[in-house]
């Protein structure tokens, strides 16, 4: 079979001109990223929420550049053939262009990601249009940032009054004009992430934002719930049972060691005849094997 082409950000523009939807997913392993390839997914965010439901913090703020570059690297090794993204973690791209570049520079050569995302709207436009006439395709993203968690007062839908709507507008217009290929809309009434969608000549691909964006993300974990901290989520579909059925397959093996049914027969090796004679020579001592 011949091997899929990963998409590219002419390609996305094309699907927004098309109307044809772009499907994105987080992943963080290579194990993943191998099963998302392979059941056809566009585009694969390795997150900063992997600080979430990976590594276990109760934010994304911890996450270190280094932890970053090492998802990304497994993500990039099961999923060649997908175009990936990987998230600039927490307060990596507010300093110095000169050192937002360094982080940016080992996602895409250490992690060997296709593109970078950053959230924020107009007050990173300066430092997005410097990433991008470095080389490095931008994703942006605005409405609920949750490395500004702490600032915006929790985890609130964005977009509710006349106000705020154009402040999304803006902020999403000068993305656009700073370079970014794309923006996430997360947790954006839907009718003014539809309108920016709307105004926009690149994709929006929303998360909790509506059906009038250009695509749609998830995470990973929350669409198979696997051992997802937040649920539910009433914009989360969940497609699948993955933490049940590991948990209950957990519990199967811890049965069967306890009460010895595992391994069985035809899980071990034997040796060849005559070999414990050899072992005991004359004492002739029977080992009992239950
Ligand atoms: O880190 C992440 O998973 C994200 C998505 C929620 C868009 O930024």
């Amino acid at each position: 079979m011949a091997k899929k082409q990963p998409l590219n950000i002419v390609k996305m523009k094309k699907y927004k001109q098309d109307g044809i939807p772009l499907s994105m997913i987080t992943a963080y392993d290579y194990p993943t990223a191998l099963l998302a390839e392979e059941a056809g997914i566009d585009i694969i965010l390795v997150g900063d929420s992997l600080g979430n439901v990976v590594l276990g913090y109760n934010s994304t703020l911890p996450v270190t550049i280094d932890d970053m570059v090492y998802h990304t690297r497994s993500v990039v090794r099961g999923a060649e053939n997908t175009f990936i993204v990987a998230d600039m973690p927490f307060m990596t791209y507010h300093g110095s262009i000169d050192e937002t570049l360094k982080g940016v520079r080992r996602l895409m050569q250490e992690g060997h990601a296709h593109a970078v995302k950053m959230e924020g709207g107009v007050e990173i436009a300066d430092t997005v249009k410097a990433v991008v006439q470095a080389g490095v395709p931008v994703l942006g993203h605005i409405g609920l940032t949750p490395q500004s968690v702490n600032q915006i007062g929790g985890y609130r839908i964005q977009g509710k009054d006349a106000a705020d709507a154009k402040r999304l507008m803006d902020e999403a217009k000068a993305l656009e004009a700073a370079g970014a290929f794309g923006i996430v809309l997360e947790l954006v009434t839907e009718e003014v992430a539809a309108a920016i969608s709307k105004e926009l000549s690149i994709p929006t691909i929303g998360i909790g934002a509506g059906r009038g964006c250009d695509g749609q993300v998830l995470v990973f974990h929350d669409v198979v719930q696997y051992a997802s901290p937040y649920t539910p989520k009433r914009f989360v579909k969940t497609y699948g049972d993955v933490g049940s059925l590991i948990r209950s397959s957990i519990a199967a093996y811890v049965k069967e060691v306890k009460d010895r049914s595992f391994p069985a027969e035809e899980h071990v090796f034997n040796a060849a005849d005559g070999v414990l004679d050899e072992l005991y020579g004359q004492r002739k001592e029977k080992v009992e094997i239950r």
